[in-house]
């Protein structure tokens, strides 16, 4: 569905990083963990094409007057990258945005009871809160979250009051273990006998590395890609990336924004081919 959103808050939550809630349709309610909306950042032609993000969370907003009905709201979590997050970090509360969502498939939240493994790095935590307030209902859930500093690290406190047990690992070791996230997620399957099921959003390097600690240890592994995207309704082509089964003679193409962006890791190429990241 497409709308008129009036942002209600839009705050920088780390440097570089900000969290924008908007109103919404009640439709919004129903969005899966994983899927995304594409923001129409200004209503003039420049930037003409809209930027995806993950929805990071929807509920229902309390306004402060007494006696108004609750508002169902649509949060994002973005980092300021170029010319379209920018000219969104400087919105502010009761300026509109045109937003077309949900948009994508999500994630496919495996049999209750089972330890789910939830691995983000920087702003790829964007989708995973959503997914692990649903998965926290019927499953033990492990956060492994993991950036180049603890500046990129978003939103831990929140996973906490979920319930969530929190890993944290940062390149430079301003927080949590030195070094990538994808070694604490490893000790922690040493550990559990290689048992669960992962879900992961991040850079490209680090889904890499999820996919071949799965495929390595056959563990169940769902990935949400952010490629680029112009049209983000299976119309231009423009985000596609390599299915398992590409080669030359026979390709094999996976359009991100309308068979996506989450994946099993079984069904992409993983040797670099995958220009999604
Ligand atoms: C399905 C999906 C979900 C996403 N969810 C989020 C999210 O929740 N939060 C968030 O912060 N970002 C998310 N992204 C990435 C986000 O869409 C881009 O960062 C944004 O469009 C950049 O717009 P811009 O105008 O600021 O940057 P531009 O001016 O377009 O580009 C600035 C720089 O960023 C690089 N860049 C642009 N888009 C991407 C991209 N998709 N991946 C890697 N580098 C990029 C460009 O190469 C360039 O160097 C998502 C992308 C996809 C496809
Ligand atoms: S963004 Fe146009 S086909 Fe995916």
């Amino acid at each position: 569905m497409q709308f008129k959103a009036m942002i209600l808050d839009n705050a920088e939550v780390s440097p570089g990083y900000w969290r924008m809630r908007m109103t919404a349709p009640p439709e919004i309610l129903e969005a899966q963990p994983g899927q995304f909306v594409m923001v129409r950042v200004n209503p003039s032609i420049d930037p003409l094409i809209r930027r995806p993000f993950g929805v990071f969370d929807v509920g229902l907003h309390q306004p402060a007057y007494t006696g108004a009905a609750p508002q169902p709201y649509l949060e994002i979590l973005y980092r300021v990258v170029g010319k379209g997050t920018a000219m969104l970090s400087a919105l502010h509360g009761t300026d509109l945005l045109d937003i077309i969502a949900p948009l994508g498939s999500g994630f496919d939240c495996g049999p209750a009871g089972e330890e789910k493994l939830i691995v983000g790095g920087g702003v790829g935590l964007a989708p995973l809160y959503l997914l692990a307030r649903e998965l926290v209902k019927d499953s033990p859930v492990r956060l492994f979250a993991g950036g180049r500093s603890k500046d990129d690290v978003l939103c831990i406190t929140e996973f906490e009051r979920l319930g969530v047990e929190c890993y944290t690992a940062t390149e430079d070791g301003s927080l949590g273990e030195q070094g990538f996230v994808t070694k604490v997620l490893e000790q922690r399957l040493d550990t559990t006998g290689n048992k669960g099921r992962i879900f992961a959003c991040g850079p490209h390097g680090m889904l890499q590395a999820v996919a071949g600690i799965a495929a390595g240890r056959h563990i169940p592994c769902q990935v949400s890609l952010e490629g680029y995207m112009a049209c983000g309704v299976g119309a231009c082509l423009g985000c596609v990336c390599q299915g398992a089964n590409h080669s030359s003679e026979t390709p094999d193409y996976r359009c991100v924004c309308s068979e996506g962006p989450v994946f099993d890791v079984t069904e992409l190429k993983w040797e670099g081919a995958c220009h999604a990241t």
